[in-house]
């Protein structure tokens, strides 16, 4: 079963991080999720949310910010400052360790415009195409990813009590993953994609009991905060 970092090693250290990611990595973690945006003038940044005001000592939207601007901001502690990453930077970290990735196209709640393609090109100048999977809440932006690139693999996310007949929609789609929520999902669910030869990564599976079920539903993936408990419990 393959161990995602949630946003890094972000139980213990500042969320979507360079030092997160690394944290994770020294842990034994070989797959990281992050999430992307887009900056005002058109620069991929790694932050979870639309606005800076959670995860950063700025306020304001990330897409009202340049580039220049945003790496002046903490995304750290009071007691170290950490940069809000790139996914350049990442890129280059993840094909030095070769790491596995999770990019989450943050296009749910403010469309981008070709963002995907900007992730797609990010991946092929540093040859990460093959070591990378792509989700979104947006499902358009799975489509267009689909469209873009054949090989790259790609997952639809959906929240809450998930979709019905998610496997054969997945399939129709060509989309290789589905990315559920574990509080929520059932066996009849991972049964259907199996059926329908759809992959199961689940989130976020902190909890060691929800882990076991996921290990004995036998899911392809899960998402952690945690990522040294639940290596130890896969096995890893
Ligand atoms: O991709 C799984 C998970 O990260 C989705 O939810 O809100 O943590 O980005 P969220
Ligand atoms: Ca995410």
């Amino acid at each position: 079963m393959r161990v995602f970092a949630h946003r890094g090693y972000s139980g213990l250290y500042p969320e979507n991080t360079m030092l997160a990611f690394d944290k994770a990595r020294e842990a034994g973690c070989k797959a990281m999720e992050l999430d992307v945006h887009l900056s005002k003038d058109g620069h991929l940044v790694i932050i979870h949310d639309e606005m800076l005001d959670r995860t950063t000592n700025a306020k304001g939207l990330v897409c009202s910010y340049a580039l220049s601007e945003l790496q002046t901001f903490n995304a750290g502690t009071a007691e170290e400052f950490q940069p809000i990453p790139t996914l350049e930077t990442y890129c280059k970290w993840a094909k030095e360790h070769g790491i596995f990735t999770n990019i989450e196209i943050k296009t749910n709640l403010i469309y981008y415009p070709f963002i995907e393609d900007k992730v797609l090109a990010m991946l092929k100048k540093y040859g990460l195409v093959e070591h990378s999977l792509i989700s979104s809440f947006n499902h358009g932006s799975v489509i267009r990813m689909r469209q873009l690139s054949p090989e790259i693999q790609c997952a639809f996310l959906v929240g809450g009590r998930g979709l019905a007949n998610v496997g054969s929609y997945a399939k129709n789609f060509k989309v290789e993953y589905y990315h559920p929520d574990g509080a929520f999902l059932t066996k009849a669910a991972v049964d259907e994609c199996k059926a329908q030869g759809v992959g199961l990564n689940v989130w976020t599976i902190d909890d060691l009991g929800l882990l076991q079920k996921m290990i004995t539903w036998n899911v392809d993936g899960v998402f952690t905060n945690h990522c040294a408990p639940v290596l130890a419990l896969v096995g890893e």
